[in-house]
């Protein structure tokens, strides 16, 4: 294993749970697992919307499980100062939508959270070092975001590795198309905190399959 015993940790992702119930949701796998992924899309830097703020202000008083915050928007600034108000403990924006990054990762640790740096699938480990270097971890998308349930891209693998090797303590979040199958694989190339959806929120026995990631 190439994660230097890093803690695993698994994060469910929201977009998988029944969104007519979500605090049910969040009820039934809180003594299982490590936190709450909490993605935010805007409708045009992806093709599709969620939730914001408001519902995670309702969500973050009523568990002790820390929520991040994954911000697949168009203009990640003006949305930092609510959500890290609203109680999340871990903020990230990708590099794709931030030509500042450096300044966008200074406030977000200004309120005293993680900071984190999300590439997606076409965006290079060698764009992002110097983000990376800035960082309190980093997000690799192993499918384009926008969707939960698609197909995890193994070519994704490669920039994980070279990220755990130049960054040894980094943590390296990886988010997408997580299953019993490929979360060997992510941990192995390096990842410690894994987002699972579809894996968590779908599966029969919830906690089992909770146990089955972290294998
Ligand atoms: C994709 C989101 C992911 C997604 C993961 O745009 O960022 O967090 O919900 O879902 P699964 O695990 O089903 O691929
Ligand atoms: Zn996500």
């Amino acid at each position: 294993m190439k994660n230097n015993n890093l803690d695993i940790k698994i994060q469910p992702s929201l977009l998988a749970c029944n969104m007519g119930k979500i605090q049910d949701e969040i009820n039934s796998i809180d003594s299982f697992v490590d936190g709450i992924h909490f993605d935010v899309m805007d409708g045009q830097f992806v093709p599709n919307l969620s939730f914001g703020a408001p519902v995670l202000e309702h969500l973050s008083t009523k568990t002790e499980l820390g929520f991040d915050v994954h911000l697949m928007c168009e203009q990640p600034d003006i949305l930092l100062e609510s959500f890290a108000k609203a109680g999340a403990k871990a903020i990230c924006v990708h590099m794709e939508t931030c030509p500042n990054i450096h300044r966008t990762l200074q406030v977000i640790k200004s309120f005293n959270i993680l900071a984190g740096v999300v590439l997606n699938p076409a965006t290079s480990y060698e764009t992002a070092y110097e983000a990376i270097k800035f960082s309190d971890y980093v997000l690799i998308m192993s499918v384009n975001p926008g969707f939960g349930g698609q197909k995890f891209l193994p070519e994704t693998l490669e920039k994980i590795e070279k990220i755990r090797k130049n960054f040894p303590e980094k943590i390296i979040q990886i988010d997408g198309g997580i299953t019993e199958k490929t979360a060997p694989l992510a941990i192995e190339a390096g990842a410690n905190w894994l987002v699972a959806g579809s894996a968590i929120f779908k599966a029969e026995n919830r906690e089992e399959a909770c146990k089955k990631l972290r294998k």
